[in-house]
């Protein structure tokens, strides 16, 4: 992606409020699996509605708090990718960046990204269902689990072992609420539920005022988060996609750069600002 990859760099050094708005594919070379892709994808292999909806907590509060849980911890085993740290890069150059994430994982945080605007919430914020208090987190990893292979600082290696929720994470009992005893449920923003509106009042603001969007490894299929790129779009900021196959977001690209965040978004801050040692 020779002349795409130039052009986005050029974006980019021009950038003084870029917005970096990121989805599952930022995740993917960590090992943490997205939701539509073929074959990994969570909703090829799981049911949304009897995960991921209100009405599937309210029916079986075990079974969807023990398949957040062994999400969380499948996100604990796993490391920001090259892609984390290069957002985290663009943050360090550019301060008035700001990252805006559909994803409930906190690798954009352990990247160097302290934080994101989290439009879809997070696994590492669980709540109680009936009084929203903030509950702890449960006491990590089970013997099971071991400690996390220690990683000798190298960049994760192709195809990094999956960290999905496996069959032997089986229905867990939610805790209950310190305050007022119902069950604590998982931090994140299910389907028929509204965002949260500070955080969507943030991002829309944000992609109001930028004067570049840098959207990746996101299908652009959920709404109202895949509107962002577009208020940006329509108020005359350049985007940049980063994905390695087509999304609606095309029509609206500057630039389409066709490859996987991990290697693409390094590639881009160096063409950006070749004299940069980038981390
Ligand atoms: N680098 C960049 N993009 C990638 C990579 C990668 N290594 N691997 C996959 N992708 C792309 C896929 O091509 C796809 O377009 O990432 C996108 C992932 O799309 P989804 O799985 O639909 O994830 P996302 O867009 O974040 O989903 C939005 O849906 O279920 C809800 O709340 C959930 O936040 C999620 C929302």
């Amino acid at each position: 992606t020779g002349p795409e990859l130039a052009e986005a760099g050029r974006l980019l050094a021009a950038a003084r409020r870029p917005v970096v708005f990121t989805g599952a594919g930022m995740s993917a070379e960590s090992g943490v699996p997205t939701f539509r892709d073929a074959q990994t994808g969570l909703w090829q292999r799981y049911d949304p509605q009897e995960l991921a909806t209100p009405a599937a907590f309210r029916a079986d509060p075990a079974l969807v708090w023990g398949w957040y849980e062994a999400r969380r911890r499948g996100v604990r085993r796993a490391e920001p990718n090259p892609g984390h740290r290069a957002v985290a890069a663009i943050a360090a150059r550019l301060p008035d960046t700001v990252v805006i994430t559909q994803n409930v994982d906190d690798l954009h945080e352990r990247g160097g990204v302290p934080a994101p605007v989290r439009l879809h919430g997070s696994l590492f914020a669980p709540r109680c269902s009936a009084c929203a208090r903030p509950a702890p987190l449960p006491s990590d990893l089970p013997p099971s689990a071991g400690p996390p292979e220690p990683h000798d600082g190298a960049e994760p290696h192709d195809g990094a072992e999956s960290h999905a929720p496996e069959a032997h994470d089986g229905p867990l009992d939610p805790p209950a609420c310190a305050d007022c005893g119902a069950p604590v449920r998982p931090g994140v923003v299910w389907f028929g539920e509204a965002l949260p509106s500070a955080a969507l009042d943030a991002a829309v603001e944000a992609a109001s005022s930028c004067d570049l969007l840098l959207t990746v490894g996101t299908s652009a299929l959920v709404h109202p988060a895949a509107e962002i790129p577009l208020v940006a779009a329509r108020l005359g900021a350049p985007v940049v996609q980063v994905n390695p196959v087509p999304t609606p977001l095309d029509a609206i690209c500057a630039v389409n750069l066709r490859g996987p965040a991990g290697e693409v978004l390094p590639a881009l801050v160096r063409a950006a600002w070749p004299d940069d040692a980038v981390g």
